[in-house]
């Protein structure tokens, strides 16, 4: 008899960065034989990859995996993984709250799944959290020569030094390491070959981008940018994430020099107030990252902005959050992340004292109808306008295509199917909540 493939179910939270991870560990996986199911009771592998930001979404993973007694119970050989954030973070205990887990194996650590599997044989459980974020680079390929999607996204610099005082990522992620600028550009052109019209730069701190070229001599991210956009098939560029301070004059100026740098910018400041800045450790105040924005809009007036707000960090009064509320209103948001403060053991937060979560839940409300009021506005301001749009995928109704803006938005319009990875211009005709829609000129 034909020894049937391998299942996986690969489920994913979090961050774009897991969501890329989560492709790299499926195209590994599929080289050792695996096929990959989205039917966790078919599965012989599934693997939760995890996200440890806010307390619900690391309390996600263990009601997930609670349902999957029954699956184990059917089927004995049904191995169950825990990687990502939470797998970082609290490694064995994982194993201790849900015995059901057979391996944990942090982010930086994918590379060694195949091993793990194969060991699994002899060991009872593997736990693999060693930060190896150079060796996950050079051993896990970012390509295959699979035809893909026109947006792409492309992993530049993972980790973060900045330890805010909220946030875990420093602790899961590990320090910033950079990719060098070849296996970037390589891996980039793969992707143009591929079908990839538009990279997306990734990094936990993608601004902080300090990669070693050729000759060794380190480069920065707007290096960076003006090499991709040498790359003739890749006709747009974007990246996500940056953090005020390592936002420099020089890549603000490329916003303005590089045409293939799309205008679009998520830049978090998490909170209006000096005071809060400062407890929370992000290094800079309010006024800095005013500054920065009026730099971008000399340079590209047409610059969509986006950020992340914390609502409720510990010792925020009304005074502080009516300045996160002037922030909104300075800069005008084309969209924007806004959460509740969740406290998370091992930051120095968490030892301080939490405000109730009523207060959080008002300045959320309060926060989130200002962000959606600019949202619109941004939005209403583009109809009529006439936009470059990438054709990206069939939209659900006969002879619809669905686009994107240069400033994120999606583009809804009619046309056939063989444009899909061209950029074409169209013509703005409404606003919906969260879309444009307009005619293909
Ligand atoms: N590296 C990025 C993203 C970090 S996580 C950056 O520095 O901007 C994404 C967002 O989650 C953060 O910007 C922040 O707004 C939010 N976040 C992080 N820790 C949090 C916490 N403990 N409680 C609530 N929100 C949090
Ligand atoms: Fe977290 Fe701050 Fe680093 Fe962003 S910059 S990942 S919020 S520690
Ligand atoms: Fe979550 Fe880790 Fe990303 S904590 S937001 S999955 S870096």
């Amino acid at each position: 008899m034909l020894k049937k493939n391998k299942k996986i179910f690969l489920k994913t939270y979090g961050c774009q960065m897991n969501v890329y991870d989560s492709d790299i560990m499926l195209d590994q996986l599929k080289e050792k034989g695996y096929q990959s199911t989205s039917d966790d009771a078919d599965a012989d592998l599934i693997v939760l990859n995890t996200c440890h930001i806010r307390e619900k979404a690391a309390e996600k993973v263990y009601s997930e995996l609670g349902k999957y007694r029954v699956l184990k119970h059917k089927n004995p050989s049904l191995k169950i993984g825990v990687a990502g954030c939470v797998a970082q973070a609290e490694g064995k205990e994982i194993i201790k709250r849900q015995p059901l887990v057979d391996f944990v194996v942090g982010p930086q650590s994918y590379h060694s799944i195949p091993t793990i599997l194969e060991k699994l044989n002899d060991e009872e459980k593997i736990v693999n959290i060693e930060f190896a974020t150079q060796e996950k680079f050079t051993k896990l390929k970012a390509t295959t020569n699979k035809k893909i999607k026109p947006s792409q996204f492309l992993t530049v610099q993972e980790g973060c030094d900045k330890f805010c005082a909220f946030c875990v990522v420093p602790y899961t992620r590990g320090v910033e390491v950079s990719r060098p600028v070849n296996t970037i550009l390589n891996d980039a052109r793969n992707l143009a070959d591929s079908g990839a019209v538009e990279v997306t730069l990734l990094g936990q701190n993608v601004n902080a981008y300090r990669g070693l070229d050729e000759s060794l001599k380190e480069r920065d991210l707007p290096y960076l940018i003006n090499k991709i956009s040498e790359i003739d098939k890749l006709k747009r560029i974007r990246f996500v994430t940056s953090h005020p301070v390592d936002m420099t004059d020089n890549l603000i100026q490329t916003f303005g020099s590089n045409s293939k740098l799309m205008p679009y910018l998520h830049l978090p400041i998490q909170s209006g107030s000096d005071s809060i800045l400062k407890k929370m450790n992000r290094r800079h105040k309010a006024s800095d990252y005013v500054n920065i924005i009026s730099k971008l809009r000399d340079v590209r007036p047409d610059i969509a902005l986006s950020g992340d707000f914390i609502v409720g960090f510990p010792e925020e009064t009304d005074n502080d959050f009516r300045k996160t509320i002037e922030i909104c209103h300075a800069v005008r948001y084309a969209s924007a992340f806004s959460f509740k403060y969740s406290p998370r053991p091992g930051t120095p937060a968490f030892e301080r004292d939490d405000l109730p979560d009523s207060i959080k839940t008002v300045r959320l409300s309060t926060l989130q109808a200002v962000i959606k009021d600019y949202q619109q506005k941004f939005q209403k301001n583009l109809v009529g306008e006439k936009l470059s749009v990438l054709a990206e995928k069939p939209g659900r109704t006969e002879g619809q295509i669905v686009g994107k803006s240069p400033y994120l938005q999606p583009v809804f319009f009619s046309g056939k199917k063989d444009l899909i990875g061209k950029v074409v211009d169209v013509q703005i005709i409404a606003s919906e909540t969260n879309s444009l829609s307009g005619v293909l000129q």
